[in-house]
């Protein structure tokens, strides 16, 4: 890793005698102390810290709910309730976790569109973006099955549609659902195995994160002018404390918010119909899944059937598999993200037409969180195809296409420049 130059000692034995045989204080220290840090970062970069923090939370609040929680579909509503009524604090730790996966999901949300909107995913930054993906796709994984686990109306439907997709998939789809499922329909065995998986991918998310630090300590962060460090002692400050002191301030905020929906508002982002315990035989009026996988779920019911017959080659598959290949494609794209973007400016802050763009595709993804919330009827149907198209257009065809067009504004010369305003470089 490429971080700052540890000028670590100690007078401690122990610490000399350790740091001697594994040098873990000095790699620290240059990591996580001397780190040389760009000066200019705003407070769009403390969401990736701010993510770490409830990742923490969401592990220790799962582990303390795992032990009072049974993965039975005989017992499983019940136990949930009886955390919330017998286990000391029990209450606390449920709406914790609950209220902390949307917390998770709102800062990692915010999280990518800084990188989008600052370009962090281009070169040399490509495979820290492509590790956040993936470390996206997993936390919706962890997120989908532990919604499962308290086994109420919208536990058990929600498994029960999202896991039925896959059965869209031609040869492979059938053997999938019933590896799922663990047998013929959603039962106990799909409980179980998602009992485990939720309780093991956290653990991957972690090892996940690693990587992803270990890259962005390659090259350093990104930050609001898209230039490089030029010069080491010109254009950054250590870490500590300075943006130890900042990302404190943005935790303080953020706790504040959570704990806002902890004490005065705990369900404000669940459904009322996962309080009453799943009933394979009554199915609820509307079926949704939780307020983050909304976009998706809206571009996977864009593709109806009537709308599916004017596509080319539509012949060669159902709107449902269709759909279903959509919503996976509208994640992946965006690993493609770093090639697509032509521009080799990184901040939209230099990029007049991006931006325009950019503002576009965010109310363009707030449409499709609109849409999938509601019941797909009437022109609530086209306003979800047209922003799926919009989905992909802007990320297939706009971004390439505004990259090699788009004249830019000129750069500042360095970091220190942007700051001291000093003279722009002529792009
Ligand atoms: C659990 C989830 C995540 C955690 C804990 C996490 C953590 C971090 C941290 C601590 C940083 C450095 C501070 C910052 O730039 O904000 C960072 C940077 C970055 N992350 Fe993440 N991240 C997560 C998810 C993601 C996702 C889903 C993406 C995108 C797909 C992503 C893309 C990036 C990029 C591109 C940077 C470099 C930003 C820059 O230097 O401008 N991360 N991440």
């Amino acid at each position: 890793m490429s971080g700052g130059t540890s000028k670590f000692q100690s007078n401690n034995g122990l610490v000399n005698w350790v740091e001697h045989r594994l040098p873990i204080f000095s790699f620290m220290d240059a990591q996580l102390n001397q780190y040389p840090t760009p000066k200019n970062l705003n407070y769009f970069w403390n969401f990736g810290s701010l993510a770490g923090i409830i990742l923490v939370i969401m592990i220790v609040s799962g582990i303390a709910l795992a032990m009072s929680y049974t993965p039975h579909t005989e017992f499983a509503f019940s136990s949930v309730e009886r955390i919330m009524r017998d286990v000391n604090s029990g209450w606390l730790i449920r709406y914790l976790h609950v209220n902390g996966a949307s917390m998770f999901f709102i800062v990692v949300y915010i999280h990518m569109f800084r990188g989008l909107y600052y370009g962090s995913y281009k070169a040399p930054r490509e495979i820290l973006w492509m590790i956040g993906i993936f470390i996206l796709l997993a936390m919706m994984a962890t997120a989908f099955m532990g919604y499962v686990l308290p086994w109420g109306q919208m536990s058990f439907w929600g498994a029960t549609v999202i896991t039925n997709l896959f059965s869209a998939l031609p040869i492979i789809g059938e053997p999938i659902v019933k590896l799922l499922w663990g047998g013929f329909v959603v039962e106990n065995a799909t409980l179980n195995r998602f009992f485990a998986l939720h309780y093991l991918l956290p653990f991957v998310i972690v090892g996940l994160i690693f990587m992803h630090l270990w890259a962005l300590h390659m090259h350093h962060s990104n930050n609001p002018t898209g230039v490089e460090i030029k010069d080491e002692k010109q254009d950054t400050i250590p870490f500590h404390p300075y943006y130890t002191i900042k990302d404190l301030y943005g935790l303080g905020l953020l706790l504040t918010f959570f704990a806002f929906f902890i004490f005065f508002a705990p369900n404000y982002f669940g459904h009322p119909d996962n309080y009453i315990m799943a009933d394979p035989l009554v199915t609820p009026a509307h079926i949704v899944p939780e307020w983050y996988f909304l976009p998706f779920y809206a571009i996977l019911r864009a593709f109806t059937t009537d709308f599916f017959m004017y596509i080319p080659f539509a012949w060669l598959m159902s709107a449902k598999l269709a759909g279903v290949i959509a919503m996976f494609a509208s994640i992946l794209v965006l690993l493609a993200l770093p090639w697509l973007d032509r521009s080799h400016i990184r901040s939209s802050n230099y990029r007049p037409a991006f931006r325009i763009f950019y503002w576009v595709f965010v109310i363009d993804c707030l449409v499709l969180g609109w849409v999938g919330g509601q019941a797909a009827e009437g022109i609530l149907v086209t306003i979800g195809q047209w922003a799926t198209f919009w989905y992909f257009f802007h990320l297939i065809i706009v971004v390439p296409v505004v990259g090699v067009l788009e004249r830019p504004k000129a750069l500042p010369n360095s970091i220190a420049a942007s700051i001291n305003g000093a003279p722009q470089a002529a792009e």
